[in-house]
Order: structure tokens, then sequence, then C-alpha cells
């Protein structure tokens, strides 16, 4: 008996089915700004490899007319048409069966569609901006990582390269951009048609096209690469900043990966509305207005050093990804971990005093945070279906692969590095790679056993807490599993240990093979005062020291003997220990407390973020202790806060300007009155001046969270400024600060009222999740909120990965078993692929904050310390 439908052999497969190749699009697309619709054409040069019925292709939310398929054979030039077309729907496919077999050969596949320009910022969709006061609709794409299929039928795979020629008829008032320069415009009446130059071989998630209003700005490198920043009209000037760092980082590149950049043009454009921070697409890299545009007057230093590294990170695609491209999602980690790593490189070239490879760590601290969880993934991950892509652009593709990619470099030294990398961009150029090309390459640049170093950190998840103890003369290091559940890990790796003693010109480095080993230090024990490992925390592991060694480094901390790279170390691995119940709450405040004196920015800002964390565990444990947990952290702050002070001092550095911010907001947040004051001081001459010299962006958030922590629904007024300046600004960035600090308030009725905003129309749906990290008295209200609203959430969100945020912010802060359960329970009817994994490490880290509150509550010396450490100003 035949199957039902034909189509039934294509389902439910991860892959396409290699019949045809495709080797050179004829895109052609109208979209109507108006009625919000698109009609296009699509000839698609493929060859056919194996004698076939069927041609599959990826298509989605398209309407495709039987009538208008054809396919034509290039040697016979017989035309065949299709006897029937299935779309299916779970799979994204499109199904096109022919009535004679298609011969091997090369051919024209044409197809005609329709389809809708959503708001749901995938696909070809529909942006809203202003003009002149009216509400105008741009049209956008955004196609990585499967959603080039919703605009036009195509294989909708990386490792399916093809060439591009893009036509597009819009309105002839608007401006078209696409991958590739405009090479023809013909005028028709209303309408033009603009034809874009044939682009080189590429995967369909970077092409691009947008259709909108715009100014722009230009600039050229010195090869003569035209770069542009296009951005809403009368903000020109706003877009100079990206502009130049693109410019330099292009030229950087060229070098550091010994080829120009590959095409004639680089545009760059800030849409309105965008679900990810940026998109690297070839020669039309589109952007958050937030991660493009740099105001002299209204933007933070927090806010140029973002626009700084997201301009980099997506020109270093332009290598790394467009260039050369993964050849499966599988491989992701080579796109996103390269140019992770790759920014910083290229920002701490441009920006030398901003100390980029410092705040590197809080890359590493994250994919460590991530990483420590039993869900966790490894790097290189099995991909079933395209909806399970979505959530691997996450921490551990991201930075658990940027982390392990400086651990190699560290080890291979920087100039061998850059070698083998080069010789991969040459090798792999116009064409995809995998994981282990990139290995092989290396290791026959560098003669290291690269593979099998590095396959035991992408292979497997999670990494290592190396143990180490001193006795007599010997260093005995062990290394198992860490996991911050305390409970025990199978895995092993090969750890490159590296080490230093006294000083950092004694060092040894080897590499950890085994489960343990013993290394003789008598040679350079003698005076040396402390032993610390993973020198400039290079390695993606923890370090757990003896009581002894501990004891030396807090030393060695006080005595400003520490690089900030290995303070910053020390306090992560301390405090994740203490999390995992290796360690007592009471020794890592005493740790803390050796960091008075701190002043590093990437340091301090995350001794503030630590303190956060265990300020609630804490209070969690122990509610009578609140107050003086809340003065030890506000005495603890105290010395830069005196140093940095409310004023911006003439010609301070950069690192000193978002320090500032930090120090005040979390001196705000741990209720330090004066500080509150203060900053509702400011607020008031803000709200007369918004030019006023009280109250430059740096300190904004600091005053807006001073200002929150005092509204109740008796004293509404502080909130009602600041959603009045909310809506009276026209920049992202300031509506990105204001709901950051929204829902810092301690009144629950006010966070209910905060979070409701987030669901109105004044807040973008790419926003909302900035306001959803409520105060520790608003938590409940929030989860409350999350579950009235959850259908609406789940509807607006949840075809994309935003909805992973709902969950994560407002469920992993809770702390009990029983909360533990109750979620579980709420989201076992509701659960998707696109929210599995994150809402098990969710549930996860709430089981860990349970068993730590447990653990803190037997630790009788804790009241005691903690008495001492608030008295002690
Ligand atoms: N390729 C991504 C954009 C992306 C993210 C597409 C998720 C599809 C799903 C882009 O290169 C990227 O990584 N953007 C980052 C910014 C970067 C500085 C980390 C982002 O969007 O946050
Ligand atoms: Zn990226």
């Amino acid at each position: 008996m035949e199957p039902k439908q034909k189509s039934e052999q294509f389902i439910g497969q991860p892959r396409l089915p290699k019949f045809a190749v495709p080797k050179h699009y004829d895109l052609k697309l109208k979209p109507d700004l108006v009625t919000c619709k698109f009609t296009g054409t699509v000839d698609i040069d493929i060859d056919i490899v194996a004698e076939t019925k069927f041609i599959v292709l990826n298509a989605a939310e398209l309407v495709v007319d039987r009538g208008s398929v054809y396919f034509k054979n290039e040697s016979s030039s017989k035309e065949f048409r299709p006897l029937e077309i299935e779309l299916v729907g779970q799979d994204e496919i499109l199904v096109l069966e022919f009535d004679d077999v298609l011969p091997i050969g090369k051919g024209i596949l044409g197809i005609g569609f329709e389809g809708t320009l959503k708001d749901n910022m995938k696909g070809i969709y529909r942006s809203i901006y202003q003009h002149n006061g009216e509400k105008k609709n741009m049209a956008v794409t955004q196609f990585e990582p499967a959603d080039a299929r919703r605009c036009f039928p195509c294989w909708d795979e990386p490792a399916c390269k093809a060439t591009f020629k893009i036509t597009l008829t819009v309105p002839s008032e608007l401006i078209a951009l696409s991958n590739m320069p405009v090479i023809e415009e013909k005028l028709e009446g209303e309408l033009k048609t603009v034809c874009f130059q044939e682009s080189p071989i590429m995967s369909t998630y970077l092409v691009a096209v947008v259709v909108g209003l715009f100014d722009y700005v230009e600039g050229q490198t010195c090869d003569g690469v035209k770069v542009r920043v296009y951005c809403q009209v009368g903000k020109g000037k706003q877009g100079k900043f990206a502009l130049d760092v693109a410019v330099r980082t292009l030229e950087l590149y060229k070098v550091y990966f010994a080829l120009p950049y590959s095409l004639p043009k680089l545009d760059m454009v800030a849409i309105p509305d965008f679900a990810a921070g940026a998109m690297e697409n070839y020669g039309l890299v589109t952007y958050r207005e937030t991660a493009l545009l740099y105001d002299e007057q209204h933007s933070a230093a927090v806010n140029k050093q973002r626009v700084a590294i997201v301009v980099a990170h997506e020109l270093a695609h332009q290598w790394f990804g467009n260039l050369v491209t993964m050849e499966w999602w599988t491989h992701l980690w080579l796109n996103e971990g390269f140019a992770t790593w790759v920014s910083y490189l290229a920002v701490d070239s441009l920006f030398p005093d901003w100390k980029t490879w410092t705040q590197f760590l809080d890359q590493l601290m994250e994919g460590l945070k991530l990483d420590g969880l039993e869900e966790s993934h490894p790097i290189e991950v099995e991909i079933g279906h395209a909806g399970e892509i979505d959530e691997i652009f996450d921490s551990i593709s991201y930075r658990k692969g940027a982390s392990v990619i400086r651990m190699l470099q560290s080890y291979l030294g920087p100039e061998r590095f850059q070698r083998a990398l080069a010789s991969y961009i040459k090798r792999y150029a116009c064409s995809n790679a995998k994981t282990e090309d990139l290995w092989a390459v290396l290791e026959e640049e560098s003669g290291e056993p690269v593979n099998m170093l590095m396959n035991s950190w992408t292979k497997q998840k999670g990494y290592p807490v190396v143990s180490v103890k001193f006795i007599d003369q010997n260093l005995e290091f062990e290394q198992s599993q860490f996991l911050s559940s305390g409970s025990q890990g199978v895995g092993e790796w090969i750890v490159p240990i590296t080490l230093c003693c006294g000083s950092y010109d004694v060092q040894k480095n080897f590499l950890l093979r085994t489960k343990s080993e013993v290394l003789d230090v008598k040679e350079f024990s003698a005076e040396c005062n402390w032993i610390k490992l993973n020198v400039d925390q290079t390695g993606f592991y923890r370090v757990k020291y003896d009581d002894v060694l501990a004891a030396r480094l807090r030393y060695a901390i006080e005595a400003s003997h520490l690089s900030a790279t290995d303070r910053f170390g020390i306090l992560d691995d301390s405090y994740s220990l203490c999390m995992a119940r290796k360690q007592s709450l009471s020794s890592l405040f005493s740790l803390m407390n050796a960091y008075r004196e701190e002043l590093d920015y990437t340091v301090l800002s995350h001794l503030i973020t630590v303190s956060y964390k265990v300020a609630g565990i804490a209070t969690d444990a122990n509610p009578g202790l609140a107050d003086d947990i809340k003065q030890f952290f506000v005495n603890l702050f105290q010395y830069p806060a005196e140093k940095l002070g409310w004023e911006p001092k003439q010609g301070e550095s950069h690192l000193d300007a978002m320090l500032r911010g930090e120090v005040l907001t979390a001196l705000s947040e741990f209720g330090h009155d004066a500080t509150q004051k203060e900053g509702v001081r400011r607020f008031q001459a803000f709200l007369d001046d918004r030019n006023t010299p009280l109250l430059p962006p740096d300190i904004r958030k600091a005053a807006y969270v001073s200002v929150m922590q005092n509204v109740s629904m008796s004293n509404r007024s502080g909130f009602e400024s600041l959603l009045r300046v909310y809506r009276e600004t026209d920049l992202s960035q300031e509506k990105g600060r204001i709901l950051n600090s929204l829902a810092s308030c301690p009144d629950p009725a006010i966070v209910l009222e905060e979070l409701n905003f987030l669901l109105s129309s004044e807040v973008r749906s790419q926003d909302a999740v900035f306001g959803l990290g409520v105060s520790k008295e608003g938590r409940e209200t929030a989860w409350q909120w999350l579950k009235d609203n959850w259908d609406h959430i789940s509807k607006t969100w949840g075809s994309g990965f935003l909805i992973t945020r709902f969950i994560s912010t407002i469920v992993s802060p809770f702390s009990s078993e029983d909360k533990a359960n109750e979620i579980e329970e709420f989201f076992a009817s509701r659960v998707k692929p696109s929210i599995t994994r994150t809402l098990k490490q969710s549930v996860e880290q709430v089981h860990i904050n349970a068993k730590w509150v447990q653990s803190v509550r037997s630790e009788e010396s804790l009241e005691g310390l903690v008495k001492e450490l608030a008295s002690r100003k």
C-alpha cells in the first residue's frame, strides 16, 4: 500500500535529505509596509545529485501556490511541474513531488510565495518607529538560527552555502539594504526596484534585508571598504562611536586573521525592535539601538563599552562564522565562543585602559556558574530538531566556549595560536568546519596534543575543582568534578595547571592528566608566603586550597600582593565552594572582609554581585540578622564610595566612572540612608533639568534605585516621576536604565504595578525582560504574577529565546524545597522544547539554594561574626 502521505518518509529528520544541492538563489521580495504582507519569488540553481521524484527544502508560515512551482533541467530544457506540494508544519519543510524522475545534473527550481510581516522579531518581520510624530513600519529580517525559511523557501542549513542575488521592490522614498551594495535602482511610480550585487557563497542564516527610513554616517577603512551606521532620522551623531570602532576593528582583524574583510561594504543598522543584542548578517549587521548608538550627553560608560564589545563581536563573525561557517549547530560554539573571545582581544587593543581582559572574568565566571549545574550540557551538543537550537545560544556556547579558547591560547602562547588561527581561516574560507577541524590545524601548527586536551573540555559537560594541599614540602593535587549542588560528579579532565609561589616571577606549569598528582616544591617553597593556582584565571576550573594555603592567600590579598584577576578568582572560587557547601559562609564573609580596600572595577563589581546573593541566602537562613548583614555590606563598600564620591573627577578613568555607579547603587540597595538621600536629591534636580550636571548618566541608576527604595503605595511620586522620564526620553539606553531600576522597590504592590507595566504597550517586547529583577520583598509577587500571566507571556515571547529569561530571573532566587516543588508542578503541563533546559536549570538552582540555606542555619559561629563585621566601621 502507498503511504497516505508520500512526504512521510521525510518527516522527523533533523537534516534535509541530500538529493539536491542549492548553488545560487535569485530572490525577489516585495514587502508591503501598510498591509504588512509580502510576496516573493525565488529561482534556485540546484544540482540534482541523485535521481529523485522529490525535492525537499525548508519553508514555514509561507503560502506557496502549486501553480507557481517548476523545475527546469539545464541540459534538456525540459520543464517539470509538481504533482503535489506539501508544507509540513512541524518540520518546517516543503516537499515537492514530481511526476517524473528528475535527472541528475543542473537545473533551476522556481517558487512563488507570500507571507505576513509579523511582530515576532524573526523571519522577515515588522518593527515600528516614529517619524515626525507618526508611527511607521519598517521591514527587517532575523534569520539565525533557522528562520530564513519564514521569508523564502530555501535549504536552511549552515552547510548549504550558495550565492545570493537579491532584488527588492519597495516604496520609492525608503532606504532598502541588503548584504551587498546596490547595483541598480529602477523607479516605477510610487515604487522602486532595487537590485543588489551578487553575494559570495554564504549560508542562508546570514542573508538580510532592511527597509525603512534612516539617516547614516559613513567612514572608510584604509582598504577602501565603505562602512556605514544607519539609525533613526535625526540620530546620525549617535552612530559615530560605533562607526569609528567598526573601521578600526576591521583593520585590526585583517592583520590578526591575515585576511581582509571579504565584502565591498559593511552596513550596521539600529533596529527599534530586535530580540538579540545584534546579528552578524554578512555585510549588513543589525543591532538593538542600545548596542549600536552612543549619545555623548546621555549614554553611560557602560553603554559605551557595550557598543564596542558588540560591534567587535559581530565583526569577528565576518571571518569566524560568515567566511568559515560551522558545519552544523552542534558546533555553534565555534561561532559564538570565538567571536566572544576575539571581541575582547579587539576592544583591549582599541581601549587599553578599559582592562578588558580583567573584565573577561565576568564571562569566565558566568560560564563556570552555568556549567556547575547538573543540567548543563557539553559545548558540542546534539541537535535533533530546529526548535532545540535557540536554547544553546547560552553561557556554555558563548562563555565557556570563549573561556576554553582563552585557556588554550594561554597554553599554546599567543603567537603560535594566532598563526594557527590564520591558517585555519585560510583553509576553510568559503566553506564549513567542525570543532575537530580547528583542533587539527592547531595541532599541526603547534605540535601539541590539542585534540586530546580539548576534547575533554568540549565533549563532556562540567569542569573540575582542583584541591591542593601543602604537605611536607609537597603540593598534592586532586581533581574532581565541581557541582554547585555539592554532589559528586564523574568527569575527568586534562587540566593545564599553572601556579606561582610568593611572586609572579616564580611559576610552574604542568598538565594534570590523571585524578591526582604530587609536586615537589622544595626548591622554591622555602621563601614563599603564598601559593596561587590558576594564575590569572586562564584555566576553566576552580581551586580549593587547604586551610593553611587559604589563610596565606587572604593575607596576600590584604597586603596587595595579588593581581586583580587572581583576587577575582579567589573570591569566585570561595563563593562557589560555599554554595556547594564545601566551605562555611563564615569563612566566605571573612574572605570578603579582606577586600575592604578593593578598587579594581571588575573585582569590586563581582564582590557586589556576590554580596547580593549571599545577603539573600543569609537572610533566608536567619531573618533576624537582616539588618546586620546589610550593615556589613555597607561597611564593606564604604572605602571605595568615599574614594569615588558622587561627582565625576576631571579626567578620571572609564573604569572609575563605571565603578562609581555600581558602588553607589549597591549602597542604595543595601539601605544606606545617606546614599539614598543624596540619590533622591540629585534625581529631583534631574527632574527640573535633564541636563543637570548633578546627575550624569553613570550615576543615574544609583539615583533611580534610591528613588525606588523609598517608594510605596502611599508615597508613589518617585515611581510616577521615573515613568515620566521613561516616557519622555527617546534614548533606548535611558529607557533600559529605568526599567532596570523600577523593580528595586520594597513594596510588593508597587512591584506588581511595575511588572504589569512591562506587559503594557509602552514597553517594547524586546525590553520587558529588563524589569524582572525584583527586590527580595517582591519575589513572591513576581512568581504569582508569572503564573497569572503565563498564557499571555508564553504567547508573546514563546517563539524566541527571551521567554527563558522570564523563568530564570523570577524562579532562580527562591531557596526552599517547597517552592521548587510548586514551580515544577506549575510547569509540568506547560513545558515545551524551547524552555525545557532553562526550567530544569532554574529548579536545580532553587534546590541548591535550599540546601545552602539549611547548612547556613547550622553554622553556629555565623551570627557572632556578622555582628562583629557589622560593627567594624
Ligand atoms: N549570532 C548572534 C545573534 C543571535 C543570538 C542570533 C541568538 C540568534 C539567536 C550574535 O552574534 C550575538 O552573539 N549577539 C550577542 C551579542 C554579543 C556581544 C554577545 C547578543 O545578541 O547578545
Ligand atoms: Zn555572536
